[in-house]
């Protein structure tokens, strides 16, 4: 038995008649963060669906630490532990930080787990300490990553798929989102999924990356070696030579 935390088989995704994802292969090891990227349209976003089976039709095998999850609803996947941080981050506008997160606790307890404290959510995301009585309107856009994050942190997920976290955001909030993430595993146990475009980001916090193209998979290896390859990253990222930014 391997050790992955999640691994997809042959998953093939539909949208109406449109193909989106061709047979994809792909694992996540305990402990580690495995970036997916692409272009815009690539099928990131619907490979993230296709683990919390919501929306598009699929085919193919999802497994969460080697029980299949396919057949099951987003509810009971997320109470296996899968944290799913769309790229919407919706928070409710007119609660305060505190009261969005406290939703989840309820949850979380509902189902018998015990949720991450606000102090545990601080120590990683040091910039909730601020936020914490903010209501969610007043928030700006890396401020409501950071709050979408902690709040899907809170159940104490097994995996996180986090989608495009970085669209959007400064170079220096950036920066600290990466070593946020960065920490995640060692401090929490948990795995992550990320889907990204941000090259920079990419390499500060992957180990491995899977790279899709109009839904099928074109590169999978260490992220050194895609980082190496300014080729594969010109043929298939919305990136010019050596450019590091974000182009989300
Ligand atoms: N709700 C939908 N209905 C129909 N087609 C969709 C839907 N969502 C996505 N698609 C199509 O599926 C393909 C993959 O889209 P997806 O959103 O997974 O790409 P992505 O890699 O996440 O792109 P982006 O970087 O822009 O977020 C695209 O061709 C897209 O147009
Ligand atoms: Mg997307």
């Amino acid at each position: 038995m391997s050790d992955h935390v999640l691994a997809l088989t042959g998953v093939n995704a539909w949208y109406g008649h449109a193909q989106a994802l061709f047979g994809l292969d792909l694992t996540v090891d305990a402990g580690q963060i495995v970036a997916l990227m692409g272009r815009n349209g690539a099928g990131k976003t619907t490979c993230l669906r296709s683990v919390m089976g919501i929306e598009a039709r699929r085919s193919g095998s999802v497994q969460l630490a080697g029980q299949p999850i396919e057949g099951l609803g987003v509810e009971a996947i997320a109470r296996r532990g899968v944290g799913w941080v769309p790229d919407d981050r919706r928070i409710f506008p007119t609660l305060t930080v505190r009261e969005n997160l406290q939703l989840v606790r309820g949850i979380a307890k509902r189902q018998g787990r015990q949720p991450m404290s606000v102090a545990e959510l601080v120590e990683v995301l040091p910039i909730m300490e601020r936020l914490i009585d903010r209501k969610g309107h007043a928030l700006s856009g890396g401020e409501q990553q950071a709050v979408t994050i902690a709040r899907a942190l809170v159940g104490r997920p097994q995996i996180l798929l986090l989608d495009e976290p970085t669209e959007g955001l400064a170079p220096v909030i950036v920066q600290g989102l990466a070593q946020s993430i960065a920490a995640l595993p060692e401090r929490h146990g948990v795995s992550i999924l990320l889907a990204e475009q941000n090259l920079s980001f990419v390499r500060d916090v992957a180990e491995r990356v899977y790279v899709l193209d109009i839904g099928r998979l074109v590169f999978a290896g260490d992220t050194a070696e895609f980082m190496e390859s300014p080729e594969l990253q010109e043929r298939y990222l919305a990136v010019a030579r050596s450019s590091g930014t974000n182009h989300g």
